[in-house]
């Protein structure tokens, strides 16, 4: 009885002190903000520091997307089912730095970083692209990606608005050509193939990221 009075005072005297101290030390929250920004450094020599991309490398802006598409995309390129494909040079770039991240909490840990970063929202690249022809095109991809382009977890489609604009181009290529969404065990990547069939063109193509780009505003 005694005994139990004495460890409740206790943990009073304990929840006092932390609400008088912001409970500041020690901090596991920053010990782990350490943590993520020493994974993070690994990223930087391609995505940037603010992981506003470089279009020189191939890498796209990365930062504020989505949580469960970065956890997702690094367990792809971690197991060879995104950046496999013998035409894929830039998803070759990526995937030993996804491997590099050898558990599965290392992965976690990255990914919330990077999804916790703002959007970088990059300057438009592409020219010619016809926004009005484009929201045609889009009409199809609202289901997964959601009338503003903001994603649908639901079906796993990405958000796109933001994105970097040859970025987009090069995916839409990827899956059109079979180098992206073709491996065997990449199941989202083959929701996404059929759609990517409905653009017959380079120009379909620009159009309908001209249109996510008056999304991005
Ligand atoms: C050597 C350069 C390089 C490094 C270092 C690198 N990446 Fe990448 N990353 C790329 C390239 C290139 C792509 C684009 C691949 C493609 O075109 O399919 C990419 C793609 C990605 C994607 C997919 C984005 C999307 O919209 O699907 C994510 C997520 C990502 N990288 C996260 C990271 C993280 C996290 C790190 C650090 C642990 C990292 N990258 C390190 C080059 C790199
Ligand atoms: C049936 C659902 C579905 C439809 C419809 C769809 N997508 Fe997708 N899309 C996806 C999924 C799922 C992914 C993620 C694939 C993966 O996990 O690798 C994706 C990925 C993408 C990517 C790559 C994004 C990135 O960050 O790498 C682009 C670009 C894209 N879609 C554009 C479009 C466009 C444009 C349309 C309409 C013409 C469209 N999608 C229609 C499901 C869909």
């Amino acid at each position: 009885m005694t005994h139990l009075r004495t460890s409740t005072v206790m943990g009073l005297v304990l929840a006092l002190s932390c609400v008088l101290s912001a409970c500041q030390s020690p901090s596991p929250d920053k010990a782990s903000l350490k943590y993520s920004e020493e994974l993070y450094e690994s990223c930087v020599p391609c995505h940037g520091e603010s992981a506003e991309g470089n279009p020189d490398l191939g890498a796209p802006a990365i930062g504020g997307l989505e949580l469960w598409y970065v956890k997702a995309q690094l367990r792809k390129f971690k197991k060879s089912q995104r950046g496999w494909h013998i035409d894929d040079a830039a998803g070759k770039r990526m995937l030993p730095m996804a491997m590099a991240l050898n558990t599965d909490e290392k992965v976690d840990i990255v990914a919330a970083y990077v999804a916790s970063l703002p959007q970088t929202r990059p300057e438009p690249t592409l020219e010619g692209g016809n926004p009005a022809t484009g929201k045609i095109y889009f009409a199809t991809c609202v289901q997964c990606h959601g009338a503003d382009a903001q994603g649908n977890i639901d079906e796993f489609g990405p958000p796109l608005a933001g994105a970097s604009d040859w970025y987009l181009l090069t995916q839409l290529q990827n899956f059109k050509e079979g180098v992206r969404g073709t491996h065997a065990d990449d199941v989202t990547g083959a929701k996404m193939r059929p759609f990517s069939m409905t653009l017959p063109t380079e120009q379909a193509m620009k159009d309908v990221i001209a249109y996510i780009g008056t999304l991005s505003e």
